[in-house]
């Protein structure tokens, strides 16, 4: 049987940066994010007779055998919860607006749980996806829900899941993405943040502020008060940028129209527009901001940047089930 999913990516207000336990990708503290609209995954999965292996195609070129570890990891769980025996066909493709480096293993984990699961016969809730979806990768967890998502950190594979904080978001919060280039060397999320996690001095305190940050966001969001969400999402990734910076050997995500980009934004913001930034394990900028101020902000940032490398992306939906 062939199922077809459609998920989207999601960017954390609260981050997640750092691992309890590799091989289920349990984290080590909760995080928090908006889905949104504009970047997905498309994933078909076909269990099929006659495969001596699984094979994935993304974007139309197939994968060698021995980079699908990630996604051998997910079809293995979902064979053992159906008692599938086959191996499969994967077949996905990313759509982003431009090829910035915006597609996400967020989108692409959550789109193959849902695609194999289906696939293989298997029904799961929401809840259970995103526990599936996060053994491919962490962020994947959240992509599972539309909106405003939590995901719960948890202890072991039962606890460590995803649930909605906000599934309809109608209060005007919007991103832009501020697509950067770099030449940079790239250090994937997976080892910046086991880098982090095991030589930062400043970890420990890291999940204190994750724990209150979680609160005064769901507070925040509670409120629809989007300077607030903006401002501890801004605060909140600063603070995880500063253990990659603090790390041994020290390394940053930050190139130099990063910085540009953030000097820029606080000179908005002095001249009373208000907006936010946050920044994930690369150079792009994304503003939080309501979008009535869009037009504004895009006015201010296109002289530097050029209008084609600016995205809007509002909230987007959950992962589903595209007809075949
Ligand atoms: C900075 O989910 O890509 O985007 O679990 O190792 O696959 P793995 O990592 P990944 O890390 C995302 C890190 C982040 C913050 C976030 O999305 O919460």
């Amino acid at each position: 049987m062939t199922a077809r999913a459609r998920a989207h990516t999601n960017i954390a207000l609260v981050k997640y940066w750092g691992k309890k336990d590799r091989q289920l990708i349990i984290p080590q503290t909760d995080s928090l994010s908006l889905t949104l609209d504009q970047f997905y995954t498309d994933t078909a999965v076909d269990f099929r007779d006659n495969l001596d292996r699984d094979h994935l195609i993304v974007d139309q070129k197939e994968f060698p055998a021995t980079k699908l570890g990630k996604v051998t990891r997910v079809l293995d769980r979902v064979r053992e919860l159906s008692g599938e025996r086959r191996y499969a066909v994967v077949n996905s493709t990313n759509h982003v607006p431009m090829a910035a480096g915006l597609a996400s293993s967020a989108s692409a984990f959550a789109a193959l749980a849902m695609a194999a699961s289906h696939a293989a016969g298997l029904d799961l809730s929401r809840r259970d996806l995103s526990r599936l979806a996060r053994r491919g990768s962490g962020s994947a967890t959240r992509s599972i829900y539309g909106g405003l998502v939590e995901w719960h950190a948890g202890h072991d594979d039962l606890t460590s899941y995803a649930k909605p904080v906000m599934e309809k978001v109608n209060f005007g919060i919007e991103m832009l993405a501020i697509l950067i280039d770099t030449q940079q060397k790239k250090v994937s999320s997976r080892g910046g943040m086991e880098l982090s996690v095991k030589t930062s001095p400043f970890y420990p305190t890291w999940r204190e502020i994750v724990a209150d940050d979680m609160v005064a966001m769901k507070r925040a969001i509670a409120r629809q008060d989007i300077d607030a969400i903006g401002h501890l999402a801004e605060e909140n990734a600063m603070r995880m940028h500063a253990l990659t910076l603090s790390a041994d050997p020290a390394f940053t995500y930050f190139a130099a129209e990063t910085i540009q980009a953030i000097n820029l934004i606080k000179n908005l913001r002095e001249n009373g527009l208000n907006c936010y930034y946050t920044m994930d394990a690369g150079p792009n900028i994304k503003l939080i901001y309501n979008q009535q101020d869009r037009a504004q902000i895009i006015d201010q940032l296109t002289p530097l940047f050029g209008r084609d490398r600016l995205v809007v992306a509002q909230p987007g939906p959950g992962a589903h089930l595209l007809k075949n």
